[in-house]
Parts: C-alpha cells; structure tokens; sequence
C-alpha cells in the first residue's frame, strides 16, 4: 500500500513541477556547442607554427594613389590581411591554461587602459598631468607580455615594407618601432627605417596634425615630438611624420604616423599600432573612410581574414545605431538595451547601458579586448540567467575571472541556451555558443565568456564577436555585426 501511495505522490509531483515550468512558456531556445572541434582547435593552437615566410612578400602594389582626396569621402576599396596573434608569434605555451591566462592578463591591462584614457577625457586631464606616474609605473604582467590580439599587415615607405600592426579601434595615433631606437621591443618585422624610405617626411610643429596630437613637444629643430601612453605604464615617443601607406589595392600618402624611438610596454611581436579610433588621427579618418570593417577569426583556429575600408555593410546584419561620447570621439559605442538568455528578456534596467550626462557609462565595441565587461548588475543578471538554464550541465570551478563554468570533458557536443545582444531599435544578434562558452584548460573544462567591471563603462570584447564581420558604417552612423562572414 504505503510504496503505491509514494509512487503516486512521486509521479504527482513530477507532473506538477513540469506543468509549472513548462506549460505556460515555451522551451528555452538553445544551440549547439561542438566541444570535440572546439577542443581540438585549442590543442591544434599549441603546437601551431607561424609561417612567417608566408607574409614576408610585400602585400601591396602602391597604386593608385589616395593622396589627393580632400573633402569628399574616399570610396576605394582598400584590404588588409588580419591574423590572431597567436598564427604570428611564437610563444611556446606548455599548456592551454597558460596560454588562457596569458591572454587574460593582457586583457585586463586592456580594459585599465581603456578606462584611463576615458577618465582623462572626463575630468579635463591632459596625458602630461599623469606623465611622471605614467612613466615610472612598473609595466604591468599582461603589457610586458605584450597586448593586441589580431594583428593586420601593411606596408609603409617607398618603396613599401611589410609590417605586422596590432588593430586598436580603442585608440586614434598610428606608429611604429622606428631606427635609431633608444629602447625598441622585440618585432617580428625588420624595424622600419626612416633612411631607407623615400616618403618620410617629419612634420614640423605647426603642422595641424602636431596640433591635433594630444601630448606634443617640440624639437629644437621645429620638428612635432609625439608620446601616447596607454594608462597601464606602456607608451611609445617619438617624432611625428607623415608616411606612404600601402594596401593591396592602392596607397595613401602623408598619413601621419608616430616613429617611435622609444617604445616599452604593450604591443611585444607588432611593429607598431593601427589606430582605428574616430579620432581626427586615426588611420580611418585620415585616409576619409567611409566604413571599415574587420572579422575576427576564432583565436585557435589559425586562420586569417581581413580589415576592409569603405566596404558596403553585409545585407543581413544586425545593426545597431553608432552613437558618438561628446567627451571622447575615439570609441565605438553603440545602444544596447539588454540580453536574452534561452530566448527570454534579461531583467535588466536599461539605463545601465546608457552614456550619462557626465560622459561616464555607455557600451563600447572594441576590437582589443578579448572578454565582455558589463557592470557587475548586469554581469550578474546574465549570469543567474545563464545559470538557471544550465542546471543539468556539470558544474566546475572558476578560472580567473570566469565565475561560471562547466566540466564538458565527457562530452562530444551540447546543446546550451542561446545569449543574445539587444540593441535599440529591435536588433538581437544571437551568438554563436563558442563564443561564449569558451575552453580554459583543454582538458574540457568551459566557462561562461563574460566577467564584471566596476567601472560604469561596458566592453563588448573580441571573443563574442569572432566569426562575425563587424562593420562601422561611419557615413550612417551604424555598427552592423554580419555572422559567418569572415
Ligand atoms: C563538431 O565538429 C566536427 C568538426 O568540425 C564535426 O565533424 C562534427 O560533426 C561536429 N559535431 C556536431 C554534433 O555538429
Ligand atoms: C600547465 O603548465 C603550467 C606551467 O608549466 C603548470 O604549472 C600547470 O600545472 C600546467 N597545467 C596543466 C593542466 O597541465
Ligand atoms: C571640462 O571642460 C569643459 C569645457 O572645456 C567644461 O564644460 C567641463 O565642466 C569640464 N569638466 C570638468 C570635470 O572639469
């Protein structure tokens, strides 16, 4: 009697507890997570070898040139090569967790770097009020590593040579490692020599361009001296000139770009820095861009993909309106209004995204930071969201930043909610689940790809938008992500 009566209650209960959690709303939409394939791609990164070889030909033919274009906006297509650091340089990690913290550690002296030059900007401060410090302060572990985790090729002088440049849309000064070098890092590249190139000019400091620079001096001679330091103790000095630079389909003359002879910090392996900021300086604004766009290929797939400049925006992207802070015109922010998980709205008040009378706040797009901060309230919605609907995956312990994470190890592929990025004015761009749910040991152990920040400025890093060509449609105002179109 007494094991019949439990067996009903038991089977009572279990038809309750579904139609209460079921009936009234649809399943949580889900999607796959190959783990096989994205395991053997962190164990195939270990051991992959940069064929330098392979990139040493000089990419461009310097026709025709861009050199006269004034005001109208510049419609060349023009295209560089983009690669994961990892495809260029060869650091030799005995294991994918090192390699994970690794990247990691450069990661966080990316988003303290990004958050000085903002905080700067909003209290009125120039780099030089903070230039002792700045200067003295010890290179933190991720910069000493040397940050930027994709890295385009471009040619600069006459005639043109080759050179790996990390991409930063965080930042607006182009440069590079320049001879005579008073403290140069190691490059993979020859250092540009100034000697040795036809169309290097030194500006003088009158020039609009010194003017514009945020930290001048001026030489004894009138010529621009230039310094940009990063906020995390790394900076690049030198002097301010302009350039030939070379694409695979054509060149622009007089691009101002800082030769810098004295470089510590950041950037270890690239000759220098591609500022795709929207400040006046940056690459993008010099050669009048209509658009640029850039797909970043999933970090351990040793694969390329490209860095165009006045490409049309992929049909079937979602968009998102690209939204200027009056403090500071480098970043990319964009609208966004929240998250769903499984399918379902995040509770999330709104306002968290938003840029605030200050000019504190808001959500960038940056191409240099790899993990997406959120405020530690929307960090932490997400996350419970996340969790809820994971219940029935083994649970791991954290790694770093990562709170959340999973113990996959004895499975092949599974299925886990979809997360989302809303965006005002109805786009949701549904990510792939590699692209949020990431390896961290090899071994099959996978965390939740998004962390926290106290400060009130989001990032939306580069391991949720692999795979996707991003693209900013400077003309209209728009950022549009296209999936699949690297
Ligand atoms: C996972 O990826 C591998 C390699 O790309 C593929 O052969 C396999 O079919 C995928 N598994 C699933 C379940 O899609
Ligand atoms: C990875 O390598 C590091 C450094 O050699 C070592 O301390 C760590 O135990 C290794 N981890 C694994 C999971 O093998
Ligand atoms: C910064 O300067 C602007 C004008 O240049 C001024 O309106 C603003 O109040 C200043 N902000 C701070 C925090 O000092």
């Amino acid at each position: 009697m007494a094991p019949t009566l439990n067996l009903f209650l038991i089977s009572t209960l279990i038809v309750t507890t579904t139609t209460l959690s079921y009936s009234r709303t649809t399943p949580p939409h889900t999607t796959l997570l190959n783990v096989s394939s994205t395991l053997h791609q962190a164990h195939q990164i270990l051991t992959f070898t940069p064929n330098l070889l392979e990139h040493s030909t000089p990419t461009p033919t310097p026709t025709p040139s861009l050199s006269h274009i004034e005001s109208s906006k510049s419609t060349l297509f023009l295209s560089l090569h983009l690669h994961p650091r990892e495809t260029i340089l060869n650091e030799h990690h005995p294991n994918y967790t090192t390699l994970l913290l690794a990247r990691l550690a450069r990661d966080s002296a990316r988003v303290t770097s990004l958050n000085t030059k903002l905080q700067l900007a909003l209290t009125n401060l120039s780099r030089s009020d903070l230039l002792p410090q700045d200067l003295s302060a010890p290179v933190s572990s991720g910069t000493a590593q040397g940050s930027g985790e994709y890295f385009s090729r471009l040619a600069v002088g006459n005639p043109p040579k080759p050179f790996f440049m990390v991409l930063d849309t965080g930042s607006d000064v182009n440069w590079l490692q320049c001879k005579p070098c008073s403290d140069c890092y190691q490059q993979s590249d020859p250092i540009y020599d100034p000697t040795a190139s036809s169309s290097y000019n030194p500006l003088t400091c009158d020039a609009h361009q010194c003017q514009t620079l945020e930290m001048s001096a001026c030489s004894r001679t009138q010529r621009c001296l230039y310094q940009v330091s990063y906020g995390d103790g790394s900076f690049t000095v030198g002097e301010f000139v302009t350039e030939t630079v070379s694409f695979g389909s054509g060149s622009v003359n007089n691009v101002a770009i800082g030769c810098g002879h004295d470089n510590e910090g950041l950037f270890v392996g690239a000759a220098g820095l591609l500022g795709l900021g929207g400040g006046p300086l940056s690459l993008t604004s010099q050669i009048k861009a209509s658009s640029f766009s850039y797909c970043l290929v999933d970090r351990d797939s040793g694969k390329s993909s490209t860095l165009d400049f006045n490409s049309p925006r992929p049909t079937d992207s979602v968009t998102a309106a690209l939204i200027k802070n009056q403090k500071l015109d480098t970043f990319y922010y964009v609208q966004l209004t929240g998250f769903s998980v499984g399918g379902v709205s995040v509770p999330i008040p709104p306002e968290t995204f938003a840029v605030d009378q200050s000019g504190a706040g808001g959500v960038i797009v940056d191409s240099g930071t790899a993990v997406t901060r959120l405020t530690t309230q929307a960090y932490e919605a997400l996350r419970d969201a996340f969790r809820r609907l994971t219940r029935n995956l083994r649970p791991a312990d954290s790694v770093a930043l990562f709170d959340t994470c999973y113990d996959l190890s004895s499975l092949r592929s599974v299925r886990v909610p979809t997360v989302a990025i809303r965006f005002s004015g109805g786009g949701t761009w549904t990510l792939p689940a590699k692209n949020y749910l990431i390896p961290v040991d090899g071994a099959g152990t996978y965390c939740f790809a998004f962390a926290p920040t106290n400060s009130p400025l989001s990032i939306i890093g580069n391991v949720q938008q692999q795979g996707t060509r991003v693209t900013f449609d400077l003309s209209n105002s728009v950022v549009a992500f296209s999936p699949n179109k690297c």
